[in-house]
Formats: structure tokens, C-alpha cells, sequence
């Protein structure tokens, strides 16, 4: 697999594959490096499955009139993202314009310029936006009218709701090479694994040497060094000043954490949400290293490097035990095109059969591996029990799982009242996997179970266990024990600059946490005496006694803000009939109405899959029936609304 750059100033894509003797070239369009991946993905695999020279192409590194004197004898792959309103990506906006721009394209005046062209295409979007996977249908359509020949049909990968885009990529990709081979009469031989990592051991075992990383995120930090400015490649190493529980039931948790920011130059606005950075629990850490043999050589330090260009993948030099701890997401649903990879590194051919079959059979992989949430050394310790995998090469680790990636959190306290306190309010996830057998452990969240157990151990308390999980909590680094990496990310969830304008807020559970700021901010200013307007809260929960989150601080917010202030509860799970709170958003109707009239800002908080749209359905039906318009206008008027920044979301899923 050639380089991911065109070689210094050479643009032209068709020399290029000339000199280097590449057969298919994989072009990307990719933001977040997820299409990358995918692109990446294919090249290695055309070349290990069918001994193909094949080349990843940023589509922004070479010249795209060339496209007109493509190989007859080559296949072209588009992996292309759609952002946003239907938007190509940053390095694929000049290909995009250039390919759906009839004054532009191809002024060459041939007839149906790309007919030497053959092509396949796949697409990265997400069906809970309105403009699904635009990009690729468009190219598509363009590459078609221009004369290319489609070799089988355009992939859609769908990341909306609770689907991913691997299912989606994986059929394709099977269609993709089967056509490939077709065409060009290729046999398909046994898999030769090759690195795209270089994985160097120094032989040495000085875990605490100054010079390895160990759960920092960069040199700054190893240095014991914490300045500014702090973001997503710098995050600071803020204290836990305050930990409490507000639920008021046994069995479930949710957390109310406070993290001092004042010794930072990190600042926050109400309204943005706190990223944090977890590490994986010991059980988790242990079963990985161990299911990999890596357990007697977990001190041993390594140096990790990209063969070829492209970032390294986690900060090196550093030991098998702070990778699994820190850098890697271990605990992550497991993909199944990594187990078809992995087999051939089994321990005996009975598992590398096993593993074969999963890797290949989509339904029975959903059964035995996402049907049960396993990670991945859950997986393969039920796989072979006695033997390790000793001959899986770390480098195919790292290629197969992602980095460890930071959790985002609505902060739940005004930059108004507390500047140097950032609060979140996080429910603790921690359940049964539905139709697993009752010796399968919980499922727990990797973030959110490390908030538990640092708050069990400001509070004294032993650490959650053997139900529970333990962390590495007093840190490899005694500097910054107990400390917890976060930094602020801006959003545009914001009360309106106009205090006097009302708000609507709707925040079942754990949604209300930028509304605990929100309102907090609002009985502040009106302490100040500035002119507030009406501010009403629909909140919900299970019942009254157990999750009704800051039940006891709504009456001082009260105080302070009298009759602006109202708060509608819905309590789910007291009645026979499940209460939510689009439910009294309905019986309120005439209430809603008229704030709306009055320019009420209208948001939503919390749970993407379900929540948001009933809500949003919900309004649509009463400015139909209060404006006495048709349902398709007032979906309109809340269209709008969204699109003047007039109703705000903060979702998740
Ligand atoms: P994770 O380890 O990330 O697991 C999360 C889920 O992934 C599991 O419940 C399970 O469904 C699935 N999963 C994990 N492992 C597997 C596996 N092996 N196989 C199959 N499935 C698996 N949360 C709050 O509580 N409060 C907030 O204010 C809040 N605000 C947010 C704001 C934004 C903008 C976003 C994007 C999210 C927000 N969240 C909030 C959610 C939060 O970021 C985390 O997703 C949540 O806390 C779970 O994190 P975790 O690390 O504990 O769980
Ligand atoms: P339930 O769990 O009893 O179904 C916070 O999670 C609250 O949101 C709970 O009371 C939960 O109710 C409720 N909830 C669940 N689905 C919802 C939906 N589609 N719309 C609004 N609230 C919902």
C-alpha cells in the first residue's frame, strides 16, 4: 500500500499509478478520519487478499481532469463522507464542486470523458439528518453521466440512531470485491498480514524512566508541566473538589461532580459541555493483557511508529499495561472485521475456525459478540479458555481498536455563578445485558464507572468490588494523583443574550444538566436584578423518591425567581400509564403558545434516539392546533425555529 500524499508536486493521479504500478486506488473524503480508516482498510486488504498494488489517495492531493486517462486495466474507489446540510469534507469540497459543477467538469470535449473509468463508491452518513449520504449520491450520479462505468452498487453507511456504519461497509465490501475480481480476473489467495505499525520493544522494563509515557497525554504533561492553552491534544488535570450522589436509590447512580479549574487558564461559557478522559478498569486491563500473553511482559517499553506517513497512533515510548490502561478502548463493542483479521493469528486451528466463522457471518457475530456486548478479550478468552493469542502481532491490536477517547458531559453549572467550577451531573451506566446468560457480568461504562470509584475514594471508601470494577486511581505519577483530564468544548447551547427573553426547557434525566445551569444563571441575574423572563423546566424521571436530580435546589432557584420560574415534573414509572414530559408539554399547550409568541427560546436536552423527536413532534401538533395551521406548516415554523437558533438541541445517544 503506497503513501497517503501524492508525491511532492506530481498531481497527476494516472502517472503517478504508471510509476508505481498501482492497480486500485482507494480515494478519500474524510473528516474525522473515519472514511480515511475505511479507505485504508480496503487498499490493505486488495493487496493481502488478492496481492493487488493499490494506493490511498486523499482526493485533495491530486488534479481531477486526469480522471479522464484512467487505467482501462484499473479500478478507482471512492470513500466519501457527507457533513452537516448534506456537505462534502474539508480535503473533498474543490472534487466535489469540480465533479457537480456542469461548467466545470471535464471541459475536455470529449463524448462521455470517463469512460475508461471503473468505479465503485461508499458513502459515510447518518439517517437522523435530513441530507443523507448527499455527497456520494451526487458524485455517484455525476461519475455516471460522465461516461464511468459503476462495477457494483453504491454503499451507504448509516451511523444514525442505533446503527453502525460497519455492517453497512462490510456487505458492500464484499460486492466491492467480487466485482473487482471480475474484472479483473483476479484469484483470491490466503490473507498475508502486513503492518501499518512498526512496533519497536527497548528491551527494557523502567516503566517509572522520565522519558515513557504512562496515561499522559503528551510531552508537556511527562514533563510534569500543565500551561495552556488547553483542548483536545492538551487537556488539563483538574481536582475533584466535590463528588456527590442524587439519586436516592440503591441500585443505580448518578453523579454530581465538581472539578476546579481555577489553576488553569481553561474558561467556560453555560451551556458547553466538559470532555473527559477515562482509563480502563484493572479487571479490563488484566483479561486484555492476559488474553494476549502480554501479562509477564506488561512493564516491558516500547516505541510505537505509522510504517508509513500519518500520525502515530498513541503517545511512545511506553509499556503494554499503560497502552491497554490508557490509550486504548479495550472495553468497546468489538468489530467484526477485526476477528476475521485476528483468526489467522488463533492458537489452534478449532479457534481460528471459530473466529472465521464470526468474522464472516454477520448474523451469527450479532448473536454471540454485540448481542452480549463483549469486548474483545471477553470474546476471545470464551474462544480459547486455556490457550493465549501469543502470536497476535500488537501492531494489529492497535490497527483494530481505537484510541481511548475522551466522554463529553453537559456542564451542569453557570459560568455566571461559579467561574472556577465546572460541575457535570453524569448517570452511571452499569446494566444487565438484555438475553445474556446471569453469569455475564454487567455492562459497564468505562467513564463513568472511574467517576464512581474516584468519588468512593474521596469518600474514603474501598473501591467498588468484585461486583464492581477498580482502577489505577493514585496514577503512575504521584503528581497528579487522583486528577481527571477534561477540557471545555464550546457549544452554541446558549441562554439568549436577552435575559428578559423566555425559555423553554425540556431535560428528562440526565438532560437537565445544562438547565441546572441554565436556570442557575437566570436566579443569579435576577439576584442582580436584571429583567428576566419566564423560565420553564419540563423535567422527568422514573419516580419522585429515587431520580428526581436536584429535587431540593429548585425551591432556592425558586426563591430567587418567584413566578418566572416553573417546573413541570413527569414521573414515569408512578402511574399505570407512563408519564413523560412531551406529555405535559401537551397539557400546557396554551402556555407554550404564548412564550412562543413572545419569542421564547425552545430547548431540548438529552436522549437523541427517542426523546428529542417525540418532543419535537410534539410542539409541531401544538402550533398547529394553537396557530390553527396545517401540521405540515407548523413543521415548517419549528424548522425555522432550528434554523434561526430559536430551538437548540444538546442530544446524545
Ligand atoms: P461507555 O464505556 O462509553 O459505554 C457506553 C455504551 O456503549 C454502553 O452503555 C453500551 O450501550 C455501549 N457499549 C459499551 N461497550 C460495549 C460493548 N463491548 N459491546 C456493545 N456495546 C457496548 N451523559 C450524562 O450522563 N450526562 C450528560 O450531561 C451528558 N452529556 C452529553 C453531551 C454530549 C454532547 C454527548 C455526546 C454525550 C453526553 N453524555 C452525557 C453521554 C456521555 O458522553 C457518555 O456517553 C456516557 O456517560 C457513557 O460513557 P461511559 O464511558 O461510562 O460508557
Ligand atoms: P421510562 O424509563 O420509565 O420509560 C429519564 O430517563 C426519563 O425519561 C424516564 O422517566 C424515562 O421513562 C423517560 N423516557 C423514556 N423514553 C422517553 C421518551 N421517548 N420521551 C420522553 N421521555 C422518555
Amino acid at each position: 500500500v503506497d503513501g497517503f500524499k501524492s508525491s511532492g508536486s506530481n498531481r497527476n493521479i494516472v502517472e503517478h499509478m504508471k510509476t508505481t504500478g498501482t492497480k486500485l486506488v482507494v480515494f478519500f473524503g474524510s473528516q474525522t478520519g473515519n472514511a480515511q480508516g475505511l479507505a485504508s482498510k480496503l487498499a490493505k486488504e486488495g493487496q493481502s487478499r488478492f496481492g493487488l498494488k493499490t494506493l490511498v489517495a486523499d482526493v485533495e492531493d491530486y488534479d481531477y481532469e486526469n480522471l479522464v486517462d484512467f487505467p482501462s486495466d484499473s479500478v478507482a474507489v471512492f470513500v466519501l463522507a457527507t457533513y452537516g446540510e448534506g456537505e462534502p469534507t474539508d480535503n473533498a469540497v474543490d472534487f466535489y464542486e469540480f465533479l457537480t459543477d456542469p461548467n466545470t467538469a471535464f471541459s475536455s470535449d470529449r463524448e462521455r470523458p470517463l469512460k475508461t473509468l471503473k468505479y465503485s463508491m461508499f458513502g459515510l452518513g447518518n439517517s437522523t439528518y435530513e441530507h443523507y449520504n448527499a455527497v456520494v449520491r451526487k458524485v455517484d450520479q455525476s461519475l455516471e453521466t460522465h461516461g464511468a462505468r459503476r462495477l457494483c452498487a453504491t454503499g451507504e453507511g448509516d451511523d444514525g440512531g442505533d446503527k453502525t456504519t460497519e455492517e453497512d461497509f462490510l456487505s458492500w465490501k464484499e460486492s466491492l470485491w467480487q466485482s473487482v475480481a471480475s474484472v479483473m480476473g483476479l484469484e483470491e489467495r490466503e490473507a498475508v498480514y502486513e503492518p501499518s505499525f512498526d512496533v519497536q520493544e527497548e528491551g527494557s522494563t523502567q516503566a517509572e524512566a522520565s522519558h515513557v509515557f504512562l496515561g499522559e497525554q503528551n510531552s508537556l504533561h511527562l514533563r510534569g508541566e500543565q500551561r495552556g492553552p488547553f483542548g483536545a491534544h492538551n487537556p488539563f488535570l483538574a481536582p475533584v473538589t466535590k463528588s456527590l450522589e442524587v439519586f436516592t436509590v440503591k441500585d443505580r447512580n448518578c453523579l454530581h461532580m465538581e472539578f476546579d479549574i481555577s489553576d488553569s487558564t481553561l474558561a467556560y461559557q453555560t451551556g458547553d459541555h466538559l470532555a473527559v478522559w477515562p482509563m480502563n478498569a484493572d479487571v479490563e486491563v488484566e483479561r486484555f493483557l492476559r488474553v494476549f500473553d502480554l501479562w509477564d511482559r506488561r512493564h516491558t517499553v516500547f516505541s510505537i511508529k505509522a510504517a508509513q506517513q500519518g500520525r502515530d497512533p498513541f503517545p511512545t515510548p511506553t509499556t503494554y499495561e499503560a497502552a491497554a490502561r490508557y490509550y486504548l478502548e479495550i472495553c468497546g463493542p468489538v468489530s467484526r472485521q477485526v476477528i476475521d483479521i485476528l483468526a489467522q493469528f488463533s492458537p489452534s486451528p478449532e479457534v481460528k475456525a471459530a473466529m472465521t466463522k464470526l468474522g464472516r457471518d454477520k448474523d451469527h457475530f450479532h448473536q454471540e459478540v454485540t448481542g452480549q456486548c463483549l469486548n474483545l478479550a471477553q470474546l476471545l478468552e470464551t474462544l480459547s479458555p486455556s490457550q493465549p493469542f501469543s502470536k497476535v502481532p500488537f501492531s494489529a491490536l492497535v490497527e483494530g481498536l481505537r484510541r481511548l477517547q475522551p466522554r463529553y458531559y453537559s456542564i451542569s453549572s453557570s459560568s455566571l455563578l461559579q467561574k472556577g467550577t465546572i460541575s457535570i451531573t453524569a448517570v452511571v451506566e452499569s446494566r444487565q445485558v438484555a438475553g445474556a446468560p446471569d453469569t455475564r457480568p454487567l455492562l459497564k461504562g468505562v467513564t463513568t464507572n472511574y467517576l464512581l470509584a474516584l468519588k468512593k475514594q474521596q469518600e474514603g471508601e474501598a473501591q467498588p468490588h468484585p461486583h464492581g470494577k477498580t482502577y489505577a486511581l493514585e496514577g503512575p505519577r504521584n503528581k497528579y494523583t487522583s486528577r481527571v483530564p477534561v477540557y471545555v468544548r464550546p457549544s452554541n447551547f446558549k441562554l439568549p443574550a436577552d435575559s428578559s427573553l423566555p425559555v423553554i426547557m425540556i431535560g428528562p434525566g440526565t438532560g437537565v444538566a445544562p438547565f441546572r445551569a441554565f436556570v442557575q444563571e437566570r436566579a443569579e441575574q435576577a439576584r442582580l436584578g436584571q429583567d428576566v423572563g419566564k423560565t420553564i423546566l419540563f423535567f422527568g424521571c422514573r419516580r419522585k423518591s429515587e431520580d428526581f436530580l436536584y429535587e431540593k435546589e429548585w425551591e432556592e432557584y425558586k426563591a430567587l425567581l418567584g413566578d418566572k420560574f416553573q417546573l413541570f415534573t413527569a414521573f414515569s414509572r408512578e402511574g399505570s400509564e407512563k408519564v413523560y414530559v412531551q406529555h405535559r408539554l401537551a397539557e400546557n399547550a396554551d402556555l407554550v403558545a404564548e412564550l412562543l409568541q413572545h419569542k421564547a427560546y425552545f430547548y431540548v436536552c438529552g436522549d437523541a434516539a427517542h426523546m428529542a423527536r417525540d418532543v419535537s413532534d410534539t410542539l409541531v401538533r401544538i402550533i398547529a392546533e394553537k396557530r390553527a395551521i396545517p401540521p405540515a406548516k407548523a413543521e415548517e415554523v419549528v424548522k425555522s425555529m432550528r434554523n434561526s437558533g430559536q430551538y437548540l438541541e444538546d442530544v446524545w445517544s
